[in-house]
């Protein structure tokens, strides 16, 4: 079985190459290496570099390959840099995921793991969130997820391809050896910014606002850990392999902790003093972000193995003290 894996040269995308050559899949990436790293991709998976709105060249990769399902990571995926530059996001991403389905139908395949995104969720107006909310995304990024997501349910009906949108909170960590994890340029998340400060790179961690409705005032997020989050497409391309319907599923860990519980974490698992100064929000943060991931508990056998957020910090530290400049 070969799947393609569109975008396996970024932080999501390489970990889940890497786990699925251990599976014993075949496994072809595209990536365009804008913001992902040659040195991440599995030694074992074929690589092509290219755009994903790049008809031909897809056209190409796929007269060469036999793909039998596609995972799709390739898209941007910054809420800040969204909201500056819109039609970026929707180039980058509707375009890119329209070129991706009208190869899917040219060539006859049929089945589609997509990451998408809570930020289709908008502000919640229930907690912890499920599936059957309504999405009000309030910000261009979360909007293109949701326009992707509708291709998808149209070309479902009219050409049979069956797809799997993986709703995402908050990913972090990295692969337990540390031989691949998170390398943005510029970082803007928050765990690679701690340890980042933790290790000197930064003079402090810019808490975005401590005046929320929340407990301790700061933003409360679902951390799930990336190689749990990885699992979870895996049992995707399962269920879509055994004929099963179109779905959307939550991924995150069904518990929430705050930007300063987070930053308190963090100077356990490193020993570190972290400084730490309270800026300004951050324009479109909602205030706490925390998922039922019940669905796919039920539907896909699916739950995170690992929910101690520092085991998961120290996964990510890891990482960082042995990359401290990321693949370069
Ligand atoms: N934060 C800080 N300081 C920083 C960086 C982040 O206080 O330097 C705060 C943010 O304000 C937020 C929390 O830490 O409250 C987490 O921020 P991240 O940037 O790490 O993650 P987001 O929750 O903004 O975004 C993540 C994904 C998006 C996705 C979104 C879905 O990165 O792709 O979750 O809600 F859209």
């Amino acid at each position: 079985m070969a799947i393609l894996v569109l975008g396996g040269a970024g932080y999501i995308g390489s970990h889940a190459v890497d786990q699925l050559v251990h599976k014993g899949y075949q496994v072809v990436v595209i990536d365009n290496l804008q913001t992902g790293h040659r040195q991440s991709i599995h030694e074992k998976a074929k690589f092509y570099q290219g755009d994903i709105r790049d008809k031909k060249f897809m056209q190409e990769v796929l007269k060469k390959e036999t793909i039998d399902d596609v995972i799709h990571f390739a898209a941007s995926s910054l809420v800040g840099e969204s909201v500056e530059k819109p039609l970026e996001y929707f180039n980058n991403n509707v375009q890119g995921t329209q070129i991706v389905l009208e190869v899917m139908e040219e060539f006859g395949i049929k089945n589609i793991v997509f990451s998408s995104t809570a930020a289709t969720y908008g502000e919640p107006k229930e907690m912890p969130m499920v599936e059957t909310m309504a999405t009000n995304p309030e910000n261009p990024y979360g909007e293109s997820k949701l326009m992707m997501e509708k291709m998808m349910k149209w070309c479902d009906k009219a050409y049979g391809i069956k797809y799997v949108a993986l709703r995402y909170f908050n990913v972090a960590g990295a692969k337990s050896d540390a031989s691949i994890g998170e390398d943005h340029d510029p970082e803007t998340h928050l765990i690679p910014i701690i340890l980042q400060t933790a290790l000197g790179q930064r003079a402090y961690l810019g808490i975005y606002g401590d005046d929320y409705d929340t407990p301790d005032g700061t933003c409360i997020r679902d951390y799930v850990y990336i190689e749990d989050l990885i699992a979870a497409h895996i049992a995707a391309l399962d269920y879509l392999q055994k004929g099963n319907e179109s779905n959307v599923f939550n991924l995150g860990s069904n518990t929430g902790y705050s930007v300063k519980e987070m930053l308190e974490a963090a100077r356990e698992v490193t020993n570190k003093e972290i400084p730490a100064k309270v800026l300004p929000r951050r324009q479109g943060d909602p205030s706490k972000l925390v998922a039922s991931s019940e669905k796919a508990k039920v539907i896909l056998g699916w739950q995170p193995k690992v929910t101690d957020i520092k085991q998961i910090i120290e996964t990510a530290w890891n990482w960082h003290v042995s990359h401290p400049k990321g693949y370069e």
